[in-house]
């Protein structure tokens, strides 16, 4: 068998002006939320992207350079590389009865997945959609249809909670609102203070880190994010062991291994 799958695309379906969810015609039964795949692109480079759904198997992809700008247009019949799941993902404990998702642009698609697993398990899921503008909002429609209370926030205030997704975190739960864990998913700033409102209201957290990616398997070391490889250990993280990575919130490495800040 090969290392790779390789399948064709069936859907693909527009969530906002640079976001496209593929829907390939292969699954993952045992893939997790929180772990990704290498997706290849010959020519090109391979690529990690989180596992939005593992059966059958979707991928959000935000097109911001040009890998990503060549996988978001790719068309329902085209074929795509893969390999994976890869990495430690999320994991629920049996003792949860309500958790908050915390999810900042395309990071809000990989928490659907996880959503889907907390009511699969008995466990009731609260979102917070964190986007810069009401353009950059997604998924809210699939939280709705699942059911799940689901909070907008945007930087700008064009929709729902004007502010950071930090910030409605914290705010619902100074109303009052119980959770056993905060899960997080999006830009590393976000998470960073999500980890730290966690921590102030002596809560769990979970986080999918993101690094520079190599080989996907621990091999490279390319994606150190200062005392942790984020595909093998990671990329989900507590959000204790977050903050004692080196370079958690602080920095990352480009291709060439070259820090660069956030
Ligand atoms: C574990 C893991 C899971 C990931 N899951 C996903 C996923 O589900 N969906 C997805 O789209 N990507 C995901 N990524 C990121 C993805 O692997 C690529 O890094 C991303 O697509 C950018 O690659 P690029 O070559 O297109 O752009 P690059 O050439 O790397 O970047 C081009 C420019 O865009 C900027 N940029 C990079 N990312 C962003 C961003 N998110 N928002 C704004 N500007 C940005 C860069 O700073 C640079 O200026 C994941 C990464 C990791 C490590
Ligand atoms: S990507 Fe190679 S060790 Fe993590």
């Amino acid at each position: 068998m090969s290392y790779y799958t390789t399948a064709p695309i069936t859907s693909v379906r527009k969530e906002n002006y640079r976001v496209n969810t593929l829907e390939l015609d292969c699954s993952m039964p045992g893939a997790k939320p929180g772990q990704f795949v290498m997706v290849w692109l010959p020519g090109m480079d391979e690529k990690p992207f989180c596992i939005v759904n593992a059966v059958p198997l979707r991928l959000s992809i935000a097109a911001v350079g040009s890998f990503s700008k060549k996988l978001a247009a790719f068309k329902a019949g085209d074929k795509l590389s893969i390999r994976g799941p890869f990495g430690k993902g999320f994991w629920l404990e049996p003792s949860y009865k309500s958790v908050l998702l915390v999810g900042g642009g395309y990071g809000v698609a990989a928490l659907n997945f996880l959503a889907e697993q907390c009511l699969a398990a008995g466990i009731t899921p609260v979102m917070v959609i964190g986007a810069r503008t009401k353009d950059d909002a997604i998924f809210e429609n699939e939280f709705t249809r699942m059911g799940i209370e689901a909070f907008v926030s945007t930087d700008d205030g064009s929709a729902g909670f004007k502010g950071r997704p930090h910030e409605l975190a914290e705010k619902l739960i100074s109303d009052g609102s119980k959770f056993d864990c905060i899960y997080a998913c999006g830009p590393e700033k976000m998470m960073e203070a999500v980890a730290k409102v966690a921590l102030a209201h002596d809560l769990p957290s979970q986080l999918a880190l993101e690094r520079y990616m190599g080989c996907g398997i621990g091999v490279c070391g390319k994606c150190d994010a200062g005392g942790g490889l984020v595909c093998k250990q990671g990329p989900v993280f507590t959000g204790v062991e977050s903050l004692k990575l080196a370079e958690f919130g602080k920095c990352h490495r480009d291709t060439m291994g070259h820090k660069k800040e956030w």
